[in-house]
């Protein structure tokens, strides 16, 4: 929304103000307070005893004359305690060609923040590519995201929003390990010579501005010693507020009278209360703010006095303040008429104030109703109408407010790539799962009421309903039947002792398959999931498998005349031929589906950012074995025995051709269901075992494609999928 311009000023000033009342005040005497001329506030400290754990410690070196601030190895630029802020300095990746020995060469940089107290902002960072046909990645502790900047119109000096010189990609909440990396994808020998390099980097958004010399010469990765300012937030311990309370082995941050606790992506921090300023990490740090001395930010025509938090603005005897101004009250000289002018004076101001709040209002509404209109409201309302008895709610910002508690931390269930899920009660009492998008594009939000129409209607036993959602706000919110039981990654990855057996496993499979053979097939174009992975695969009671998360496909638009220049998905679970081809099918679908499966097999994770390289993606490792014929070294040993060998090896095949680098070379998940179905039908009838011949009839076609010849660029791929084509 915009602010009108006053107030920014008054918000800048008083950042100003803020930040000079942010004079670091350890707790131990005798702590250096600066390095340089960088403060260091507590929490922050040089020594061990001046910082308030071991995670805020902070290095003052020199550097070749220069005095230079070091957390971990990461150069510190500011800190702020008011905001919770850190500015960091981190390394640009890029891909070069040196004409010398015509050859391209590649410095990737990574960044791992694991042992500090920080998160990048998800607010005011970016990953930001640089080049003509670049196509670069972000591969997170999580995610990747990666976006596809090319030269096809003219270049322009200024913002990143037009993906030509430049694209930039949003980043998920709560990274703190990222890899940047380049696709090949591109044949780019004719423009090395304008363009020799491309780069990628996550940077201050707000210290970014595009110039075409960034192309043509060093200067972006030179500026400073190839590196760009990079936000953190930063948290005292990574629990909660509430957690943090009731700990009793560290001790309660918070410790200033005034303050109060806030949660962050990063954990806990303090701020000073309304009304005070300075540090609440010590004892008396937040102080009251004199209003009184500030009439910029604090205006006030009359006679100001201070008070505890706040202070108080009045007109000297005889004046009364009309609209922040003093004027001349008539009543003590006039005696007679002051009842007709006070009453008239008040019927006035009585006037003015309505007339200002139904202002007000009518702007809200109207704000509200501009969103609504954007995102296809009208639409989707006139359909709804006309539709009768179609369970799906258009929901108001207030409803799902109070349903959250105004979108409170301890309401997240989860954080994905496109947003965070809230636990809410309706009014109803009904439980829901409200999902908050991060951002979509303008194309997407004219789509958006046509897409919740057709997600309406989506009516079957293994998809989690879409209840409604919310368009009157600028990024929609989607409102979802809530499903208690877990997921399917908790069932694999929590209790290990807990025994699965493989006829569940296979159901759970099955009817995952179903799901999204239903949502391929029941509307044209098909509705593409677009994030399958075991943790968007829910559980109900009896483990039902109830697929969820199909709303993500409609931030992905995959209407081909619209060029899409964003990718992202889930580490391990990403279709290597969709980061090459920014190309979301419904084969993109089968490949998740397949590291499902492989989940489902050896109860291993899909992707481990720790151990060896060759052994990060679950994909990787299987396929390796699958090539050297171990594959019984990978399986889980629950499942593992002379009776299901069978029907593993029927399921790891099944996998590997989910898993083709080639999407035409995979099944449809129709047929990856239905011969899952098949399968466990055979399992359920032991007597086919004897019978080889009703075995044959069970399982059909031996396999269900045919897939020779098509691990020719295996490597070169699933190395891209991995975050791992350095040329290192
Ligand atoms: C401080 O920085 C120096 C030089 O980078 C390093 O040798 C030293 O180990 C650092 N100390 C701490 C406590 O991080
Ligand atoms: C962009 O700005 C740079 C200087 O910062 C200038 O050399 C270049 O010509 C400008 N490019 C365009 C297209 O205006
Ligand atoms: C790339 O394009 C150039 C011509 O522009 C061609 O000579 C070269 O063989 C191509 N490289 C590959 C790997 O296709
Ligand atoms: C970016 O450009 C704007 C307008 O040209 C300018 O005000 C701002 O200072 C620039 N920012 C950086 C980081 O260069
Ligand atoms: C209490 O704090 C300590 C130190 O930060 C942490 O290791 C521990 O997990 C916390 N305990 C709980 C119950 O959150
Ligand atoms: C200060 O006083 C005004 C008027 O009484 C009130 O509206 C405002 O909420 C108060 N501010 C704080 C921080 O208490
Ligand atoms: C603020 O106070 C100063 C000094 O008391 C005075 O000169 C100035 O006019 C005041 N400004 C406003 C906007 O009241």
């Amino acid at each position: 929304m915009e602010l009108p311009r006053v107030p920014l000023i008054l918000l800048a000033a008083w950042a100003l103000a803020a930040a000079a009342a942010d004079v670091p005040a350890a707790r131990s005497p005798g702590c250096a307070t600066t390095c340089g001329d960088i403060a260091v506030p507590y929490p922050f400290g040089l020594d061990p005893q001046c910082a308030i754990n071991a995670e805020f410690r902070v290095n003052c070196t020199t550097v070749g004359g220069a005095t230079k601030l070091f957390h971990g190895t990461l150069e510190v630029i500011r800190f702020s305690v008011p905001e919770g802020k850190a500015w960091l300095k981190t390394f640009i990746s890029r891909q070069c060609y040196d004409q010398a020995t015509a050859t391209v060469f590649y410095n990737n940089a990574w960044m791992n923040i694991g042992n500090l107290p920080y998160v990048l902002s998800a607010d005011e960072n970016k990953v930001i590519v640089l080049g003509c046909r670049s196509m670069a990645y972000m591969l997170s502790d999580t995610y990747i995201i990666g976006c596809l900047s090319t030269c096809d119109e003219p270049l322009r000096n200024g913002s990143c929003s037009r993906t030509v010189g430049c694209c930039q990609a949003d980043l998920p909440r709560g990274v703190r390990y990222y890899e940047g990396f380049f696709n090949s994808f591109y044949n780019t020998t004719a423009i090395w010579r304008q363009t020799p390099c491309n780069y990628v980097t996550v940077m201050e958004m707000a210290a970014f501005n595009f110039s075409t010399t960034y192309l043509t010469t060093r200067v972006f990765y030179d500026a400073d010693d190839s590196r760009t300012p990079v936000v953190m937030e930063w948290g005292i311990t990574r629990e909660t507020c509430q957690q943090a309370k009731i700990n009793r082995t560290a001790p309660y941050a918070c410790v200033s009278d005034h303050s109060d606790c806030v949660d962050g992506d990063a954990g806990y921090r303090c701020r000073c209360s309304d009304g005070f300023r300075g540090n609440p990490y010590i004892q008396d740090g937040c102080k009251d703010i004199d209003e009184c001395l500030d009439n910029v930010t604090y205006p006030c025509a009359g006679i100001c006095e201070n008070t505890l938090g706040n202070f108080t603005c009045s007109c000297p005897r005889g004046r009364d303040m009309v609209n922040g101004v003093c004027v001349k009250n008539r009543r003590s000289t006039w005696m007679a008429p002051v009842v007709g002018a006070s009453v008239g004076l008040v019927a006035l101001v009585i006037g003015i104030t309505c007339a200002y709040l139904v202002r007000e209002r009518r702007k809200l509404h109207r704000v509200k109703q501009r969103y609504f209109r954007q995102h296809g409201g009208l639409l989707l309302f006139e359909e709804m109408k006309s539709q009768q008895g179609v369970a799906f709610k258009i929901f108001s910002e207030e409803e799902l407010q109070q349903a959250t508690n105004m979108f409170e931390a301890q309401q997240v269930l989860g954080h994905g790539g496109h947003g965070t899920v809230y636990r809410g009660v309706l009014k109803s009492g009904v439980v829901v799962a409200v999902k908050r998008c991060t951002t979509i594009d303008e194309q997407q939000k004219k789509e958006f009421g046509r897409e919740m129409l057709i997600l309406s209607q989506i009516n079957h036993k293994n998809i989690v309903k879409l209840l409604g959602c919310c368009l009157e706000v600028e990024v929609p919110m989607l409102v979802y039947e809530f499903i208690p039981n877990g997921t399917l990654f908790d069932l694999i990855r929590g209790d290990h002792t807990r025994h699965i057996s493989l006829n569940t496993r296979l159901r759970i499979a099955y009817e995952s398959a179903e799901a999204l053979a239903y949502l391929h097939s029941c509307a044209s174009p098909p509705i593409l999931h677009g994030d399958v992975k075991s943790t968007n695969i829910l559980l109900d009671g009896d483990y039902t498998a109830r697929v969820s998360d199909f709303g993500a496909s409609i931030l992905a638009p995959n209407d081909k005349s619209q060029f899409v220049t964003v990718v992202q998905g889930t580490c391990g679970y990403l279709d290597p031929e969709y980061m090459q081809t920014y190309e979301l099918t419904d084969k993109s679908d089968v490949y998740s589906f397949g590291v499902v499966l492989l989940e489902l097999l050896t109860r291993k994770k899909a992707f481990n950012l720790e151990g060896p390289e060759q052994d990060k993606s679950l994909s990787m490792v299987f396929i390796c074995a699958m090539k050297e014929n171990k594959l019984e070294d990978i399986l889980d040993d629950q499942i593992k025995n002379d009776e299901n060998m069978e029907y593993l090896e029927e399921i790891a095949e099944l996998a590997r051709q989910c898993l083709e680098m080639s999407g035409v070379n995979r099944p449809s998940i129709k047929e990856v269901a239905d011969k899952l179905d098949r399968l466990r039908k055979v399992m359920q009838h032991p007597w086919a075992h004897e019978d080889p011949e009703e075995l044959d009839r069970l399982l059909g076609e031996p396999s269900v494609v045919n897939s020779a010849g098509t691990t020719g660029n295996f490597s070169m791929t699933n190395k891209a999928a991995m975050g791992l084509e350095s040329g290192r």
